[in-house]
């Protein structure tokens, strides 16, 4: 018998006869008050030890629920009370703070420096150099483009990664790409396709084509080279990025379930919303080396000229 139990069966026996006594010579709210405790304890406490189907009721009568009611606060305590301001993943209070003051315009320095410390062995930092030098703006800058493309891209070192239209919002899509305008760099689209929201801002687009080929495809999922190059010649759209294969679901592919297909996704995507989904494991233009190699280009020439990456 665990302690609680025996708490259990002491407030049940002795408890109430004690509280019944007590409220009978006194007749007061707080008797009354005792009683009603002792009787509501008794009867979780009851069902708990006999009826309840978890081993924890069972075995802590009544103070299980306290258990599971600071459960439900778990991450709300961790976060505002015992999370430090670097430790959370993916990101910290540190990083929020700073994205949220920039945000609304507000100072985003701290006075007398950073909290880090600095001094810790492998902290990883860059340190002035005895011999500073001009960085040049090529320098901030690479060039893609081998010489059979016409149209090379000059692409800053940090971009937006691939995030589809339909995983994210068509808020999020808009605000990402104006932040790649404002910032100079590029906006991968996901393999979703180029959603109007991609392209309203007018940022610099790299076009994911995935095993699905979405927004290149025809009605049985088989590439299809005139949507492929009406899109691909937009202005925005600077380079392709060909997905191979699915590499967060290795062997398996992805399924965007029938229910979630909305009129517009299936407009962009190219796909119908009677069916499931499928992006399948492998890009079924890429099976091969030789057929990657035939595919770029196949794109290159299409897209007149543009950058293809894999
Ligand atoms: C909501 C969401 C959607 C994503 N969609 C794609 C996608 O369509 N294609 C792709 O290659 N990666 C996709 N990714 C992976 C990201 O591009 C990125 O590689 C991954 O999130 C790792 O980077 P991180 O550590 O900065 O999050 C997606 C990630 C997220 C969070």
């Amino acid at each position: 018998m665990t302690i609680m139990q025996k708490f259990f069966w002491f407030i049940a026996s002795l408890g109430n006869i004690g509280a019944i006594y007590f409220f009978s010579q006194t007749e007061t709210y707080l008797s009354g008050a005792l009683l009603i405790f002792t009787v509501a304890y008794t009867a979780i406490g009851f069902y708990d030890i006999y009826f309840s189907r978890h081993n924890l009721n069972r075995l802590y009568p009544v103070v299980a629920y306290i258990r599971y009611f600071l459960e439900s606060y778990r991450v709300e305590i961790q976060q505002y009370f015992i999370a430090s301001d670097t430790e959370e993943r993916p990101f910290n209070r540190e990083e929020r703070s700073l994205v949220y003051q920039r945000a609304k315009n507000i100072r985003d320095t701290i006075a007398f420096g950073t909290q880090r410390n600095l001094l810790e062995v492998n902290y990883p930092s860059l340190w002035h150099s005895l011999q500073p030098q001009t960085i040049h703006d090529e320098a901030k800058r690479v060039s893609i483009g081998g010489p059979d493309c016409s149209q090379p891209y000059s692409a800053s070192y940090l971009n937006i990664s691939a995030m589809s239209f339909g995983s994210l919002s068509a808020n999020a899509i808009e605000a990402l790409n104006l932040g790649a305008k404002k910032a100079g760099c590029y906006h991968n689209t996901g393999e979703g396709a180029a959603s109007p929201y991609h392209l309203k801002h007018e940022g610099d687009i790299v076009w994911q084509i995935g095993s699905g080929l979405f927004g290149c495809r025809d009605d049985d999922g088989n590439f299809n080279p005139e949507s492929f190059a009406k899109t691909a010649k937009l202005p925005q759209i600077k380079m392709i990025e060909i997905k191979l294969s699915q590499g967060a679901k290795p062997g398996h592919g992805g399924v965007l379930p029938k229910a979630k297909i909305t009129q517009e996704i299936a407009n962009i995507r190219h796909i119908s919303m009677d069916k499931d989904c499928l992006s399948p494991a492998v890009n079924p233009e890429c099976t091969t080396p030789k057929a990657l190699l035939a595919f770029i280009q196949q794109l290159r020439e299409l897209s007149g000229g543009i950058t293809n990456w894999f």
